[in-house]
Formats: C-alpha cells, sequence, structure tokens
C-alpha cells in the first residue's frame, strides 16, 4: 500500500483551491449560455409572427400559420423557467424586475402562452381574419412584457 506523500497532499490542496476559484466563472457562462438561449426564444417568437404574417398575408397557404402558431405556442410554454436567478450580465437586456416582481413578470409569460394557445385554435379555423386579429392580439403581449421587463437595446 502506498502512502499518501506530503507533494500529494499539497497538490490536492492546489487543485481545490483551483476548483473553488473556477465556480464563479462557471456561474457566468451558465448565465451566459441561459441569456443565449432565452434571447433565441425571442428570435423564434419573430420568425412565428412573420410566418403567421406571410399566411395571412397570402404569401405563403394559410396552413403554415398553424404549423407556425403550434410551434410559437411550445416556445411561449418554455419561456416560464428560462430566467432562473441571477442570469445577467452586460449582454442582458433582462431588467431586474423581473426577479424582484416575479408575479408581474409571470402574468406576463402566461399571457402570451394564453394569447398563443387562442393563435392556434384560430388558425384551425382557418380564417385568415380571425388569425390576423389573434396574431395583433399575441403581438399586444410581446409589448406588454417589454414595456416593463426588457431595458433598452439596439
Ligand atoms: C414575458 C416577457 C416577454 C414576452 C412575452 C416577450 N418577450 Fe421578448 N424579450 C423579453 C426580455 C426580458 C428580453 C431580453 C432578454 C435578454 O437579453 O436576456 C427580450 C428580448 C427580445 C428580443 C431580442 C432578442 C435578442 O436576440 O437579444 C426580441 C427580438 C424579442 N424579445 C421579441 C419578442 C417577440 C416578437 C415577442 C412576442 C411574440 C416577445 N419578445 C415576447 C421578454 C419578453
Amino acid at each position: 500500500v502506498k502512502r499518501p506523500s506530503p507533494w500529494n497532499a499539497a497538490a490536492v490542496l492546489a487543485l481545490v483551491a483551483a476548483a473553488l476559484a473556477a465556480v464563479p466563472v462557471a456561474a457566468q457562462d451558465e448565465a451566459a449560455a441561459v441569456i443565449e438561449y432565452r434571447q433565441s426564444i425571442m428570435q423564434a417568437f419573430r420568425t412565428h409572427m412573420g410566418g403567421v404574417r406571410a399566411a395571412t398575408d397570402g404569401t405563403v397557404p394559410m396552413d403554415h400559420a398553424g404549423h407556425h402558431a403550434v410551434a410559437f405556442h411550445e416556445m411561449a410554454l418554455s419561456l416560464a423557467n428560462a430566467f432562473p436567478d441571477g442570469s445577467t450580465s452586460a449582454d442582458s437586456r433582462a431588467l431586474p424586475a423581473i426577479w424582484q416582481d416575479r408575479d408581474g413578470f409571470m402574468d406576463r409569460v402566461s399571457a402570451i402562452q394564453g394569447a398563443t394557445a387562442d393563435l392556434v385554435e384560430a388558425t384551425e379555423s382557418g380564417d385568415a381574419a380571425a388569425v390576423g386579429s389573434a396574431l395583433t392580439q399575441v403581438q399586444g403581449t410581446c409589448r406588454g412584457c417589454h414595456t416593463d421587463f426588457r431595458g433598452p437595446g439596439e
């Protein structure tokens, strides 16, 4: 049986110290990853707004509205836990109000989830006017959240 030498103990201590020092960096990386992720959800929202609009405008057949609406609603469902505590950085426009007024923020999340569910229902009717007005309702929920919970940017 090999007995641990003092050199080994020192090396272990150095490794432990290095691991502890690395924790804040790891937390920052984690925040950066989740920020990038939720920004990509927002970009998807923009894509689906445009997709539904292309269908109601007649650029593409109306069945495209249904495909976008379903994906849109699914993305809205994933919004609820895309803002974990501490997920802020200079690259994020998320305002502190998201964490200070959690109930208010979650109301906005529910609003877009409800509006996109209504949008899915409207697309099932195949009526362009109904889809158009449901889309306007969805758009109102974007603004509703951005006004209170998103800071200025480009
Ligand atoms: C519940 C709140 C909420 C709703 C609803 C919401 N957003 Fe956002 N949005 C945010 C926040 C907060 C940010 C900033 C995120 C960050 O930078 O960390 C953001 C950022 C964005 C961005 C910039 C993304 C980037 O690449 O930096 C776009 C585009 C966007 N939203 C579009 C939309 C559209 C379109 C809708 C509606 C269909 C919508 N958002 C609905 C809160 C919301």
